[in-house]
């Protein structure tokens, strides 16, 4: 499938241009050494290196330290040969990091956009900074491309970059991915700059969204509150026009490289660490949260859920171990701070109430960065999964361990509110992430749940990731960019499941 519709892509001359907030790398600095190289983390980054290396091209963005960049270009120069594309820093320093990425970004879009107002701080100056540093990207931007490159800026740090580069004369082909979820209007209104971003986002070419539920909050914030546009279309791509301008909006749920995982998950050496964690913890079913840490990720509700299972299924104690690893994450925000002390606060006062000393010990946490085969070997260790985000773009955490469940015999709980239940609906149990009781009875089910049964749902999601792979995402996205006529535009129809429920046969 993936290969048909590559081969039936429109043609586009020039280079793939990313443009991210981050590279997919993190520059470490340490005293008396030269820069090394660390990996990321977070959807984005899984996403893209895929789909870079297969295409080539350039990815520009920031490396994840202040300061100068200038003696990064042997590193970056190095790296290119190994990964096959092009790395290009933009340097930011500490006071940019603040008000763009640590404020405008992260204190006010990152809570704003997953419908946290609450937790949003709206100070003026951080809207200054994410204008400053948008222009920056855009300068470097400008500098870096040919007439004919294909400029795909990500997510949520640089919604004002098409505005800026249109500012300095760029005529090239843009489109934008969002990769976090979009608001509906009554929480969107609440933010002071509405209308300027509205306006930033309708100079790019294609705005694209995960979801549908994303698309349709975006345009009916367009309706309400810019006058003059209309879009056009019922199908996968709406058209419109704004001035002389023309816009496409569409949504292209991610995917995950499938087959890297699936394979990675075969290896002997994954296999062996898997095999080596099941015997160290009996015949008891493994249970596996695994999240960057962040609040929309409801990890204490989580917590909560778990607990009430234990006390509301005493066939669960001493059957079941819950693995909850937190990857470090936005340290340097408080509230990322805050939320690391009530995690560990809750795995604290849970395994204080059902320890049994010598024994079994019902949460084992983790909090740390996973080398990539220990990652694989927990979710083909784990026989059951709980992704229970608060609200997320798609979560990514899910497709990679359905992908790596080789053996077909595991159980994947995921949230409604994250955009990958759209298409894992009828096969995933779903949760409410905040009806802990409901959760907790959901864990109960999955671990009763039988071999059949379990295959038969594990076997259709696998099917579904693996056709709508990162590669079929990426695809997607450039016909939307470079289609002509969108009514030849194909439908998303095999993409939403047409059956709402697992039969109850097995
Ligand atoms: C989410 C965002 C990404 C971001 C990642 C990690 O997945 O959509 O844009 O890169 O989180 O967060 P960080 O702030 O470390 O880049």
């Amino acid at each position: 499938m993936a290969e048909t519709a590559r081969r039936r892509r429109p043609r586009q001359a020039g280079r793939l241009v990313v443009v991210s907030n981050r590279l997919p790398f993190v520059v470490e600095r340490v005293p008396g050494s030269p820069p090394r190289l660390k990996p990321g983390a977070g959807g984005l980054i899984t996403a893209l290196l895929p789909t870079l290396q297969n295409r080539g091209g350039t990815w520009i963005g920031w490396p994840g330290i202040s300061g100068a960049t200038e003696d990064l270009a042997g590193l970056l120069r190095d790296s290119r040969r190994s990964l096959g594309f092009e790395l290009v820093p933009v340097g930011l320093s500490a006071e940019e990091v603040q008000g763009f990425y640590q404020g405008f970004s992260n204190e006010i879009i990152w809570p704003l956009f997953h419908d946290l107002q609450s937790l949003c701080n709206f100070d003026p100056s951080y809207w200054q900074a994410y204008q400053q540093v948008n222009r920056r990207f855009a300068e470097e931007t400008a500098a870096q491309i040919r007439p004919g490159d294909f400029l795909w800026v990500h997510d949520y740090h640089l919604m004002n970059v098409a505005a800026e580069l249109r500012g300095l004369g760029v005529k090239n082909r843009i489109g934008f991915f969002l990769h976090i979820p979009f608001p509906p209007l009554d929480i969107f209104v609440k933010l002071p700059w509405r209308f300027d971003l509205l306006r930033a986002l309708l100079e790019f070419d294609l705005i694209g969204f995960q979801t549908m539920r994303d698309r349709s909050n975006f345009v009916q914030c367009l309706r309400t509150l810019v006058r003059g546009v209309r879009f056009r279309g019922q199908g996968q791509v709406l058209s419109g026009r704004v001035g002389q301008h023309r816009v496409r909006i569409g949504h292209f749920p991610i995917g995950i490289d499938f087959k890297a995982f699936k394979d990675g998950a075969d290896r002997p050496a994954v296999s062996e660490l898997a095999a080596g964690l099941r015997t160290q913890l009996a015949s008891r079913q493994l249970i596996l949260g695994l999240d960057r840490l962040d609040y929309t990720k409801g990890i204490p509700l989580r917590l909560e859920a778990f607990r009430h299972a234990l006390l509301r299924h005493p066939e669960l104690t001493n059957q079941v171990t819950l693995i909850q690893v937190v990857i470090p994450s936005r340290e340097d925000i408080p509230r990322y701070q805050a939320l690391k002390v009530s995690i560990e606060q809750a795995v604290g006062q849970i395994n204080g109430q059902f320890t049994e000393p010598g024994g079994w010990v019902p949460i084992h946490y983790v909090f740390r960065s996973l080398a990539r085969d220990e990652l694989l070997s927990f979710y083909r260790a784990a026989e059951i999964a709980l992704v229970t985000p608060l609200k997320d773009g798609m979560n990514l955490v899910a497709k990679e361990y359905c992908a790596c469940s080789i053996e077909e015999d595991c159980v994947l709980i995921l949230s409604e509110f994250a955009g990958a239940a759209a298409q894992l609906h009828p096969w995933a149990l779903l949760s409410n992430p905040y009806d802990v009781v409901g959760t907790a009875d959901t864990i109960a089910e999955a671990f009763h749940m039988r071999l059949a049964m379990r295959r038969r749902r594990m076997r259709a999601m696998r099917r579904s990731i693996r056709r709508h792979d990162v590669f079929w995402w990426e695809d997607l996205f450039m016909r939307a960019a470079f289609a002509k006529n969108l009514d030849d535009f194909p439908l998303l129809d095999d993409y939403v499941p047409r059956i709402d429920i697992v039969p109850e046969c097995c």
